[in-house]
This record gives C-alpha cells, structure tokens and sequence, in this order.
C-alpha cells in the first residue's frame, strides 16, 4: 500500500515524472495544468513548499515502494478551520481503492493534526469517481456549482463528533 507523505523538497523528481506519465489521463477529466507547469515545475514545487510553510495548504502525495509517485492528495485555502481537499490517482493505480483510503486518512489528519473542523470539495457532475470518492469518505453534496465552465456540486464534511437528530432529547429516559 503506498504510503501517503507530506509533500518534500526531495519529493520534486517523483512528482513530475508522476505528472508528466498522467497528463493526458487527467486532462480527460480535470483541465490541463498548461506546458508552462512542467517547463517551471522547480520553481512552482517550490513555491508551494514556502505556501505550506505559512500553514495556508497541507499537501500530501502518495509513495509506493519504489520511490514513485501514485497520487497526491492536497488541502488548500487553510481558512476558519476549514479547507478545499483535492486529490488525483496515477491511472496505474487507479480502481484500486487508493483514493478513497487516502482521503479517509487526510480526514484522520486534519482533525488530528491540521485542527480543522470542516473540508469541502468541488468536482463536476460528470466526474463519477470523484463523486463515488466523496460519497464513500463522508462527503454531503450540499449546492451545485460551476467548475471550469461546466455543471458540478458541492461538498462538505463535517470533522467534528457526529450528531443524531434527537440524541438530546431529555424525554428519552
Ligand atoms: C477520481 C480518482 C481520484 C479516483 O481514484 P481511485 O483511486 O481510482 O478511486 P477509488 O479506487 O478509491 O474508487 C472509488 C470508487 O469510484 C469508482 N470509480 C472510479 N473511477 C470511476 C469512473 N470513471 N466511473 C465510475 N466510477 C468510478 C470506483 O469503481 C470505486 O468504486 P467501487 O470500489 O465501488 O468500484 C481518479 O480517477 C483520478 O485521479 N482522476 C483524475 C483526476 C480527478 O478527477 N480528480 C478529482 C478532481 S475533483
């Protein structure tokens, strides 16, 4: 099972071979990140480290054992306890459940270590596993939205204890 580490200086060789190998297969669900990405990708990885520093983002990507890349799973916009959680599955590994088990544990560590309370998401409607990732982890649809010009939704997961309509009510016992 890979392992999921927060995003390193050293991770920055893995991380665009990862995003080089996976370009067209995302770009079929999410827009392309442009060539200029890749052409300045020192540069922007390490931009995002100096954005994690000041605690605005938590960035994660998933190692197998050989040392690669399969994934990357992010929060960004560190805002009034609450962040946007993105994340994206090398198509080597994908179906495999990984997304799913590292959202679940990215949930463990922002309640945990983050000290967030809530996480949102957008996806586009169309993007069915994105939608089932969400659905699985805890995520409400709650609105729709647009997302890069297109129809999609909304969602939010709560950190907190779980509440049950009801488990205050004193006429109980
Ligand atoms: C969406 C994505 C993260 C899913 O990663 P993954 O590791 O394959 O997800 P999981 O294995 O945890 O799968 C979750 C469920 O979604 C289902 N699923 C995955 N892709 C699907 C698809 N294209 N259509 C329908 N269902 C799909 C899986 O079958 C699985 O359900 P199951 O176990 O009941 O079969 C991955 O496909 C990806 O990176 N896509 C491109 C980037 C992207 O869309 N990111 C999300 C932006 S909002």
């Amino acid at each position: 099972m890979p392992e999921l580490q927060r995003l390193r200086l050293d991770h920055a060789p893995a991380l665009l071979a990862f995003e080089k190998e996976n370009r067209a297969y995302f770009a079929a669900s999410i827009p392309d990140r442009g060539d200029d990405y890749f052409a300045r990708f020192d540069e922007r990885h390490a931009a995002l480290l100096a954005e994690q520093e000041t605690g605005a983002c938590h960035f994660h990507v998933l190692v197998d054992d050989g040392g690669a890349v399969v994934g990357r799973v992010n929060l960004v916009d560190v805002a009034d306890g609450s962040a946007e959680l993105g994340y994206r599955i090398a198509e080597s590994a994908a179906g495999r459940g990984l997304a799913t088990s590292a959202v679940r544990r990215i949930c463990d560590l922002s309640a945990t270590e983050y000290g967030l309370t809530g996480l949102w998401a957008v996806t586009t409607l169309d993007n069915a596993g994105s939608r089932a990732v969400l659905a699985r982890t805890g995520f409400v649809a709650v609105g729709e939205t647009v997302l890069d010009g297109r129809p999609g939704l909304r969602y939010e997961r709560s950190l907190g204890p779980v509440s049950f309509p009801g488990s205050g009510d004193d006429r109980r016992v």
